[in-house]
């Protein structure tokens, strides 16, 4: 497993606004619903002795590899790492962390979306045409509730895959992708990752087939998000997440597509113009990498922080603006 070679994005960033409010000299308590390697779960660890982080994976394999490192780091009795979908977190938080409604709720939430570099490296996964090896692309591989990528490609109709290509991937030949998979299953099941790869390659213009981007990144990315419903599943949840936190708690999401980011936006609006609990988005404009950061790992490069905070009063806008209107 190669997770000591994640990079955690944005990592100053979010640990920095997430702990920013946290009363000095308690115990605060943070959730990271997306631990892969545990970058972020361990940075809350480090900053402050007090620290206290409850975690989610639904991969069988961040979650062997966060484990033997919370041993090994003898972490055990400042972070639990629960084995789910992070859409179940409400639950499973409420029923089996009581300690932190105690004190309140949540000081921070963080979910870094998305797939880890360890899902792009190891083969077996499927995740990438760079090795050949299974179209499974399932987070969850010990789930029967995702079809695989193997499953889709062979089995939707040739206009659902067109959809998913052209939504979810923005791929400018999907009609001719999805119209040749079909034509090629017909013969031959599509199994493999480099099977798929090479029916797109040779779906691109000959001048097209060399450029930077390998053209069936597009297509990956859109079936990768089809299979964990990745859509879904953030829609379903931030929303949720909210009454976790305690006042002055924040909740931050690092997104990298503009469809995550999309979602991310118009929820934390919705929010914050809801009448439920009150809200305040302090990312006007989403933090992103600096120059340096996106040198040293240049998947961070498409990354967006957007954070809001949850007040005990709602802010009135024109009470602002008046107030700075007469100063
Ligand atoms: C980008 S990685 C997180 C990396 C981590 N922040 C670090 O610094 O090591 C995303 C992780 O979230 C997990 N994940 C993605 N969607 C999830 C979901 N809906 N529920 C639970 N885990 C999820 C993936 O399995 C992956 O391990």
């Amino acid at each position: 497993m190669s997770y000591t070679k994640h990079y955690s994005v944005l990592k100053k960033e979010c640990i920095d606004t997430l702990t920013e409010n946290a009363p000095k000299g308690e115990i605060a308590y943070f959730a990271d619903l997306t631990f892969g390697g545990g970058g972020h779960s361990f940075e809350f660890l480090y900053r402050d002795p007090l620290f206290q982080v409850r975690s989610t994976d639904q991969d069988p394999d961040a979650l062997k590899n966060g484990e033997a490192r919370i041993l090994n780091e003898k972490m055990s009795g400042r972070i639990k790492l629960f084995n789910t979908n992070f859409v179940r977190f409400p639950g499973i938080a409420i029923e089996s962390c009581p300690e932190v409604f105690e004190k309140g709720g949540f000081q921070g939430i963080l979910l870094d979306l998305g797939v880890s570099s360890h899902h792009f490296d190891e083969a077996g996964r499927g995740f990438s045409f760079r090795f050949d090896g299974p179209l499974d692309m399932r987070m969850n591989y010990t789930s029967d509730a995702f079809l695989t990528a193997e499953e889709i490609v062979n089995e939707y109709r040739e206009e659902k895959l067109f959809k998913i290509f052209t939504e979810y991937g923005e791929e400018k030949y999907a009609k001719r992708i999805a119209a040749k998979i079909v034509e090629e299953r017909k013969a031959k099941r599509i199994s493999t990752t480099k099977d798929l790869e090479n029916i797109i390659f040779h779906c691109y213009p000959k001048e097209q087939r060399h450029g930077k981007t390998n053209p069936s990144t597009r297509v990956f990315q859109a079936l990768r998000l089809e299979v964990n419903r990745e859509l879904e599943v953030l829609t379903d949840t931030i929303t949720h997440l909210i009454p976790l936190l305690k006042i002055g708690g924040r909740l931050a999401i690092i997104s990298f597509h503009s469809l995550e980011d999309r979602i991310v936006k118009n929820l934390f609006k919705d929010a914050s113009e809801s009448t439920e609990l009150p809200v305040h988005i302090l990312t006007k404009k989403p933090i992103v990498p600096s120059e340096e950061e996106i040198f040293d790992n240049s998947r961070s490069r498409s990354a967006k922080l957007r954070v809001l905070e949850r007040t005990e009063f709602k802010k009135d806008k024109n009470k602002y603006k008046k107030e700075f209107r007469q100063e």
